[in-house]
């Protein structure tokens, strides 16, 4: 019986159990048994492993994060970390492996892909910025979250003729912002791709009021940066295992900067790990259930170092180094939609 090895690794998002239990009933079905790596590539490195059976998976496709645990671990920075994974796969008769992550883990999968590991990703970021894919496992679910955020900040906007700015994650994309934005109806749309001016938020607040409109939703993703400073505003200035440093803290900037120039009270919302967890949506259970099925016909097929990557209605086998071969930014023509409706 062919054997399975699956782990989730970076942050974590809404929809990554759906895949797992796709990937356990798919897999049980073709005769393939799954072993769970415990806390993304900290599992295989440190031989942290448990079985899957089916009665594990019963009803997780509603329950977010994941039942396996993921981590930032980088084996890439540990001292004969890549030998060590692959003596764990072998030790453990793993046939191939499904890693389920943003570009991090997807890169560490490509990397061992090249030492001749049999491996699949799957895309799982509520970022959405994994290329060669139109939506990774969480963005909707996150979406949602900041959609039903702004819809409850405006009320509160409207009634006290306030500016309420809500910041939202998404690192250096700006898909939540943006998508969150539109849905959510936000006045002003604030993306890390574009670099924005204090002074062009005031003055879009300001016409606001002189048309009769003294209240304003924005919405500022962590990454934006205004064109007067130097760098994206830090939560936390030392750096993951991946060289990332933690954002946050945009919003209250910028609301520091209008408290200084508008007569209006300014407040900021930091929506923070709110919109990581909570039950996935239908489109992100849909998703990673497909994603899991393909992941497992993929490997069965003998497709390694692809990615599943969801290609208008298809689910397709991309080269994991076409998916990582640049940042999804977020398309110009929906950033327009956002300034089109303000
Ligand atoms: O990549 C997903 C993400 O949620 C980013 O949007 C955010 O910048 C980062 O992870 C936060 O990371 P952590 O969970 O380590 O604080």
């Amino acid at each position: 019986m062919p054997q399975a090895g699956i782990l989730s690794g970076g942050g974590d998002s809404p929809g990554i159990n759906a895949a797992i239990r796709a990937v356990v009933r798919y897999g049980a079905r073709k005769g393939v048994s799954v072993l769970g790596f415990l806390e993304g590539w900290k599992g295989p490195l440190e031989d942290l492993a448990r079985p899957i059976s089916l009665e594990d998976v019963q009803g997780i496709h509603r329950v977010g994060g994941t039942i396996i645990g993921t981590s930032r671990t980088n084996p890439l920075k540990v001292e004969g970390g890549v030998e060590r994974i692959v003596a764990t796969l072998k030790r453990r008769g793993i046939d191939f492996l499904i890693a389920l992550g943003g570009d991090d883990t997807l890169g560490v999968a490509h990397r061992l892909a090249g030492d001749g590991v049999r491996i699949v990703g799957v895309p799982q970021t509520i970022d959405n910025d994994i290329a060669t894919t139109d939506y990774s496992i969480g963005f909707f679910s996150a979406l949602e979250v900041v959609t039903e955020a702004l819809d409850r900040l405006h009320t509160t906007a409207f009634s006290h003729r306030r500016v309420l700015i809500l910041e939202v994650m998404g690192r250096d994309s700006g898909w939540l912002s943006l998508l969150g934005g539109v849905a959510g109806g936000a006045d002003v749309t604030l993306l890390p791709e574009e670099r924005f001016s204090v002074a062009d938020v005031e003055r879009r607040i300001r016409e606001r009021q002189e048309s009769g409109r003294p209240f304003c939703t924005v919405i500022i993703a962590e990454g934006c940066q205004p064109t007067d400073l130097e760098g994206q505003v830090l939560a936390e200035s030392s750096v993951d295992a991946f060289g990332h440093a933690r954002l946050g803290g945009i919003g209250q900037c910028l609301a520091n900067e209008l408290t200084a120039r508008l007569d209006v009270p300014v407040r900021v919302t930091n929506l923070a790990y709110l919109q990581r967890g909570g039950s996935p949506t239908s489109f992100d259970r849909i998703l990673a259930t497909r994603f899991g099925v393909a992941a497992v016909d993929f490997a069965l097929a003998g497709k390694f170092d692809v990615m599943t990557a969801l290609q208008g209605m298809k689910i397709e086998a991309v080269p994991l180094a076409e998916a990582l071969s640049h940042q999804r930014t977020v398309d110009p023509w929906l950033a327009d939609l956002a300034d089109i409706l303000e």
